[in-house]
């Protein structure tokens, strides 16, 4: 096996990250010169110094060099809106007096800045008490988050008048001010690591966003299983907008809420609301809706009433495509594969939009998924869209291997 693929490896059993195949020469590339640095006899002789040395100071940069850290603050922001109109107004009528949230794989500090300026605006002036704990596998990302600054870029969903009352503009940067810093705390925790030791927990609402999309399938299972145990009674579990726990959370139910799925316990005695939900309302409307926005209300046809199923999502998704509306059809493939997670033609066609977009990585996984998903043979077909003008099975196949070159 060369020095490249067992780095690969070794990455996937520390961390649990899968790293395409497209990143195999650029990775070792990357190894010759760190071996070189750090004065080892070839690559190989450094792979296996890692291996040996799990604690050491070289897999900081490893880390740093094989995570991806795209993030924003307000990203997705329905679930920032779900989480002040519903989640937050639901925990405290249930009798809270202390909530505690978790952005796991928080990279540089944007999804707990986000989460601190929302709870400030629900809960500022309450007497219920809140803290935000960020944890990250990158110790480059989170000595960056500490320092809560942000660039323009990263801040340009977050509303106006949070900007003014929650950030200082300092040297061309958006600094978070140090009120609503306060509560938030940052740890270095991979979440591949068993058990599972979070300071602060358990915690009532746990943000675990676009860090299980780099997993295989079990590791995801594995974290899901370690993170169910921390997450409190009758609390909530939001992953991205364009994932779903679907087939690795059996422990797990989805429940919809402002058109966004937050995940509870199965075993977890839910609370009922003692009053009715009044968080601040209207903040994130309109303009602030981001791509990966959830359709609040798809048009359905008329003969399929209100219900949303996975079948009405995807004919809808597909309707928008056709009329290169690809933002709509992206929304209506991710919510119908939400409800369905093995609708492959689904999957193949949200990959398809998403390479049309520029998300080439994001298609990218998409299309490992259909492999996997026709793999296990629990692919389900959509008898809507086995038209002659789309894609047989066979075909679908043959271009996702194609597009993630896996070999026939
Ligand atoms: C794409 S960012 C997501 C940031 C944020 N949650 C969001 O949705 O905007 C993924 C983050 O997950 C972190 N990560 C990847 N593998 C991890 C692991 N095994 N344990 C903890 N964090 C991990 C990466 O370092 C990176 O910062």
């Amino acid at each position: 096996m060369t020095p490249g693929r067992k780095l690969m490896l070794l990455v996937e059993r520390m961390s649990g990250i899968v790293l395409p195949d497209r990143e195999l020469q650029r990775l070792t590339d990357w190894a010759g010169n760190r071996a070189a640095i750090r004065g080892f006899k070839d690559t190989n002789a450094y792979v296996d110094a890692l291996r040996r040395y799990p604690e050491s100071d070289e897999w900081r940069v490893l880390l740093s060099r094989v995570t991806v850290k795209e993030s924003s603050l307000f990203r997705a922001p329905q679930q920032f809106r779900c989480l002040s109109e519903s989640i937050v107004p639901e925990l405290v009528a249930s009798g809270r007096t202390t909530l505690r949230v978790w952005s796991a794989g928080c990279a540089r500090g944007e999804e707990p800045a986000t989460l601190a300026v929302v709870l400030d605006e629900c809960l500022g002036g309450t007497k219920v008490r809140w803290s935000v704990v960020g944890t990250d596998v990158d110790a480059d990302a989170l000595e960056a988050a500490r320092r809560a600054r942000f660039s323009p870029r990263s801040v340009r969903r977050v509303p106006a008048e949070y900007l003014e009352r929650h950030f200082t503009m300092r040297s061309g940067a958006f600094e978070l001010k140090a009120n609503t810093r306060s509560h938030i705390r940052y740890a270095s925790l991979n979440l591949i690591r068993e058990p599972l030791e979070v300071p602060g927990q358990p915690f009532d609402i746990i943000f675990l966003r676009n860090v299980l999309i780099y997993f295989r399938r079990e590791s995801q299972a594995r974290v899901v299983r370690s993170i169910q145990k921390i997450l409190a009674p009758g609390g909530f579990l939001l992953v991205g907008p364009s994932e779903s726990l679907m087939h690795v959370a059996p422990g797990m139910k989805a429940e919809e809420r402002n058109g966004v799925f937050v995940y509870r316990r199965r075993d977890g005695g839910e609370m009922t609301p003692t009053v009715s939900v009044n968080g601040r309302s209207g903040v994130f409307g309109g303009s602030d809706a981001a791509p990966e926005a959830l359709p609040r209300e798809p048009n359905r046809p008329e003969s399929e009433g209100g219900a949303k199923d996975s079948e009405s999502f995807a004919v809808e998704g597909h309707r928008a495509e056709m009329r290169d509306d690809l933002r709509l059809a992206l929304r209506c493939y991710r919510a119908s594969l939400y409800l369905q997670p093995d609708y492959y033609q689904v999957r193949y066609r949200l990959g398809q939009c998403l390479e049309a977009v520029g998300w080439s990585g994001r298609a990218e996984a998409e299309f490992r998924t259909v492999l996997e998903i026709l793999r296990l043979g629990s692919g389900k077909t959509l008898e809507i869209l086995n038209r002659p003008d789309f894609p047989t099975r066979n075909e679908i196949e043959a271009e996702c291997r194609k597009a993630t070159r896996s070999g026939p």
